[in-house]
């Protein structure tokens, strides 16, 4: 039995702000402790209270000018764009086949797979992010690659190889059935190994045949707890081009619920463009929708209406979206979502992007039990933020009378350099200094 305890303020969320009231929703504790032991939280609280339970012969790790919280949750990224990542001009469907599309061909290579699979997690841990849902390629052995170098680090990754069998280049393209035992395979290969699960992955209507749908719905049926993870109306043109090639479905989520893909497990990046109906159904479905700013801000997507789709009760996380989203941080990713409300004329308050980017997402990739926060009995993933990351942060926070006010201003000014230590399961697993 190893115990291990760390000191700073310490900062978690316990449920959703709006559900459960702010006050109640968070836990804060300045001068706090907390107790790791076996690689899962024993207990998140004040140093005075705490400090005699812990056995005599422990020291704390002192963190001076610091916030110990929960590792970030990535609820959408792909790890094959890495080098898309800040490639300018074009929308979504052009963006694809421009860049996108070139930069995925490459994962047939498997060594180039694991060269960026490394280079990604490492850059998940110095953003602070220790759990995400991650798109690879086409390629079976890009998930291959990409859980290798995951289960190395001991991070909790869902991740899965992209089914596509039209509208793309024909060498990126598989079959229903080719997609179906291939997946099929990797779920048998790698979900529960170590902290990795696979989610089934259609890239998006446009490039699936109605076959590969329905494949994907039937994989889904057999494996009770593997997610989906597919794109859902994120661009006005992707929008027709759906309706043209599904002419009888009622909309763009129909052709989803169709083939059995609309579930409590299902998780949707985007969902910009959906009509209420839509959402009563997502809803009823009690499936997530993934709010990737910096993508839909870059590629011109359209703004995702939180505020209306959370009238509607429905599981959201934050994504990047990487390399249609242009950071990594999980704090610029809170900092545009923030703006994309404000040009709706609403507010998002810092407790509810700090919910999202932490146990929201937990809760939409199913992980709450998991990770999420500093509850007992879960898994140890936190961060520990340095306050005087900048001179600017630093002056700043200073000047902040409330946790809300402080939180907020890490949402606007945060980025990787504030992501001192990133921790996996109790242990350092990056280090800014
Ligand atoms: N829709 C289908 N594929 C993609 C992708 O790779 N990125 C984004 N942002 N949207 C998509
Ligand atoms: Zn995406």
């Amino acid at each position: 039995m190893t115990i291990a305890a760390y000191n700073a303020d310490v900062f978690h969320m316990l449920g959703d702000p709006s559900a459960m009231g702010p006050d109640v929703a968070h836990g804060f504790y300045e001068d706090g402790l907390l107790i790791v032991e076996d690689g899962m939280v024993l207990r998140a609280g004040p140093r005075a209270e705490l400090e005699a339970s812990l056995p005599s012969g422990i020291e704390i790790t002192i963190f001076a000018d610091a916030m110990i919280i929960p590792g970030f949750v990535d609820s959408h990224i792909h790890y094959p764009q890495v080098d898309v990542i800040a490639s300018p001009g074009d929308q979504l469907m052009d963006w694809l086949n421009d860049y996108t599309f070139p930069a995925e061909a490459a994962f047939e290579d498997k060594p180039h797979g694991r060269e960026c699979a490394r280079f990604f997690l490492e850059e998940l841990l110095r953003n602070g992010t220790t759990s995400a849902l991650v798109f690879g390629s086409m390629h079976a052995t890009s998930v291959d690659a990409l859980f290798e170098e995951a289960l190395a680090r001991n991070m909790r990754i869902i991740g899965g190889k992209v089914l596509m069998d039209r509208n793309a280049p024909a060498h990126l393209c598989d079959t229903p059935e080719i997609g179906y035992r291939e997946s099929k395979s990797l779920i048998q290969k790698w979900h529960h190994k170590g902290r990795l699960q696979y989610a089934i992955t259609p890239r998006f209507a446009f490039t699936c045949s109605d076959q590969q749908l329905r494949m994907a719905g039937n994989l889904l049926n057999e494996f009770e707890d593997v997610i989906l993870h597919t794109h859902l109306s994120e661009n006005e043109d992707e929008l027709k081009l759906v309706k043209e090639l599904f002419p009888q479905a009622r909309d763009y989520l129909g052709v989803y619920e169709s083939c059995g893909l609309l579930t409590n497990r299902s998780v949707f990046a985007h969902g910009i463009h959906l009509s209420e109906n839509e959402l009563v159904r997502l809803s009823h479905a009690r499936a997530g929708l993934a709010f990737c700013p910096t993508s839909n801000l870059f590629l011109g997507s359209g703004l995702f209406e939180f505020h209306r789709v959370k009238k509607h009760g429905i599981k959201v996380g934050l994504g990047t979206d990487i390399g249609g989203g242009t950071s990594f941080s999980l704090f610029q990713t809170m900092n545009e979502a923030y703006k994309v409300c404000q040009l709706q004329g609403n507010y998002l308050d810092a407790l509810t992007s700090f919910y999202l980017a932490t146990l929201g997402g937990a809760e939409l990739l199913g992980l709450a039990g998991k990770v999420g926060n500093f509850e007992s009995g879960k898994e140890a993933d936190f961060i520990v933020l340095d306050l005087k990351a900048s001179p600017l942060l630093a002056r700043r926070l200073k000047q902040c009378r409330s946790l809300e006010e402080r939180l907020f201003v890490l949402s606007m000014l945060g980025d990787d350099r504030v992501v001192r230590r990133t921790y996996l399961a109790g242990e350092p697993a990056y280090s800014r200094w």
